[in-house]
């Protein structure tokens, strides 16, 4: 069985932030959380315990994952990363694998932690390192005349040439537990940190016999770590390259691939394309030939086909049938559904708001916890008063309504099939089907009137 152990107790002082490092977020998914989703990956085909060491924010690290899925150890001081991991040692199974992480090194693949733990056995360990043309600040990997590993040594104990080796440790590492359970007692802190060093171990097993198993990732960038905001933002710019390449491998248009930005899960259909400057959030669905312009904003949404947003549009929590036209300048708020061929024209927001097929409404207009028929035309101005000021109440439009401009709805209402309202009304009592209804003041014209004039 694989034991993984997740190293997340540091503080992450360079992030210059109030939240622990480990909460982060890359492409809108905490560093953590990458780490666990991989990690999740293995549990599909071997037994998987995962264990978090967790030390400074450790209730806030706790909480964020909410899950009684993993198993979380506190380590109160910090006194490195071999100290961490001698922490966890008391909760593996003796006869496990242990894979050791690093929960500010996000991007570690499946495969190539797959690819590690193949070359591990009793008589041998893993090592992911990394060639680096600059490798500062990273622990050597220390090799003889022939190639086998011999050690590692870290950036602050390393002399000059140790410290010209370019293949570094990335931290990450799997080991025989009952191998752990010899060596990490053994280890000490007489070095230039007064820490307990983890790559010690490294040095332990060549006197053991243990052979050193090498392997470095395919790509670079799933052993960077994240230790400041400069390192966080070129990791972001890297996960969304990676997205925008697999869209485009997919056949999307994307104007600018360095112009978008995913935060979570985006599915597409065919000959779909995106504008620049976009935002993709949670779960988002887009059908064939969907298209979506500028600056929009989608979260949450599902994406009929042929579907039109124009630019700066925002949509959360929604879902729009195909053949629709939204926007620009449209927002669609949590519980909207628009039914096929509907159109949301400028400046108009809606929430909780069910449009049927065909309906539109083009300016200017606030539809809140109304639910409208088919083909119905709502003016611009049109807004439809839900609150009372304590209580949300509903407006029913029936199919081929036309209410006129400026016109408002005091909810609970309902307006009967084919009613006509006209423009400027206020309308506070429902309306049977087929009436005109309107609220104004009778128009006056004066005769003789005249403007006052400067004397
Ligand atoms: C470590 C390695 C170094 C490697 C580098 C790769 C050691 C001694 N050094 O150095 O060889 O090149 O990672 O990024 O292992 N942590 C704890 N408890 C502790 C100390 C650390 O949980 O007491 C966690 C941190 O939160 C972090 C990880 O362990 O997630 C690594 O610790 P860090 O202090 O960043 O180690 P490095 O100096 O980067
Ligand atoms: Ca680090």
């Amino acid at each position: 069985m694989l034991e993984f152990v997740i190293l997340a107790a540091g503080k992450g002082s360079r992030m210059h932030s109030s939240l622990p490092k480990v909460l982060h977020p890359i492409a809108g998914k905490s560093l953590l959380g990458h780490v666990l989703d991989t990690v999740n990956t293995f549990s599909e085909d071997s037994a998987v315990n995962t264990h978090i060491v967790v030390g400074h924010g450790a209730q806030e690290v706790r909480e964020s994952l909410s899950s009684d899925q993993y198993h979380f150890i506190e380590q109160t001081e910090q006194l490195g990363t071999g100290h961490a991991v001698q922490q966890a040692l008391p909760f593996l199974n003796e006869n496990s694998i242990a894979v050791i992480l690093y929960g500010d090194v996000p991007l570690i693949s499946h495969k190539t932690l797959e690819t590690l733990i193949k070359k591990v056995d009793k008589n041998s360990l893993g090592l992911l390192t990394v060639d680096l043309e600059n490798p500062k600040g990273y622990g050597r990997i220390v090799r003889d005349g022939n190639g086998h590993v011999l050690s590692i040594v870290e950036e602050k104990d390393a002399n000059n040439e140790e410290k010209k080796i370019t293949e570094a440790n990335t931290g990450i590492m799997v080991v025989n537990t009952q191998h752990l359970q010899n060596w990490l007692p053994k280890l000490a802190n007489n070095n230039a940190q007064s820490e307990y060093y983890l790559t010690d171990i490294i040095a332990l097993a060549v006197q053991d016999g243990v052979s050193v198993a090498t392997h470095q990732a395919a790509n670079e960038w799933e052993v960077l770590g994240v230790n400041n905001r400069i390192q966080q933002a070129q990791l972001e710019r890297i996960v969304q390259s990676n997205i925008a390449n697999d869209l485009l491998e997919k056949g999307v248009t994307l104007s600018d691939p360095q112009r978008f930005d995913c935060r979570g899960d985006l599915s597409v259909g065919s000959d779909v394309s995106i504008d620049i400057n976009c935002i993709f959030e949670g779960n988002v669905k887009l059908g064939d030939n969907v298209s979506i312009g500028a600056n929009c904003i989608l979260k949450n949404v599902s994406i009929g086909k042929n579907t039109v947003l124009l630019p700066n549009s925002i949509v959360e929590d929604s879902v729009v049938e195909e053949h629709c036209n939204i926007g620009p300048f449209a927002r669609l708020r949590p519980g909207t559904r628009i039914a096929n061929k509907g159109k949301i024209g400028n400046f108009v927001e809606t929430k909780k708001a069910i449009i049927g097929e065909g309906s539109k409404v083009n300016h200017l207009s606030y539809v809140g916890d109304a639910t409208l028929g088919c083909d119905v035309n709502v003016g611009a101005g049109t807004i439809t008063c839900n609150y009372d000021g304590v209580n949300k109440h509903q407006t029913t439009i029936e199919d081929d309504v036309f209410v006129g401009s400026n016109s408002a709805l005091v909810a609970p209402v309902t307006l009967g099939k084919n009613v006509t309202v006209a423009a400027g009304s206020v309308i506070t009592k429902s309306v049977d089907d087929d009436k005109l209804v309107l609220t104004r003041t009778p128009q006056k014209t004066l005769n003789g009137w005249q403007r006052p004039r400067k004397k």
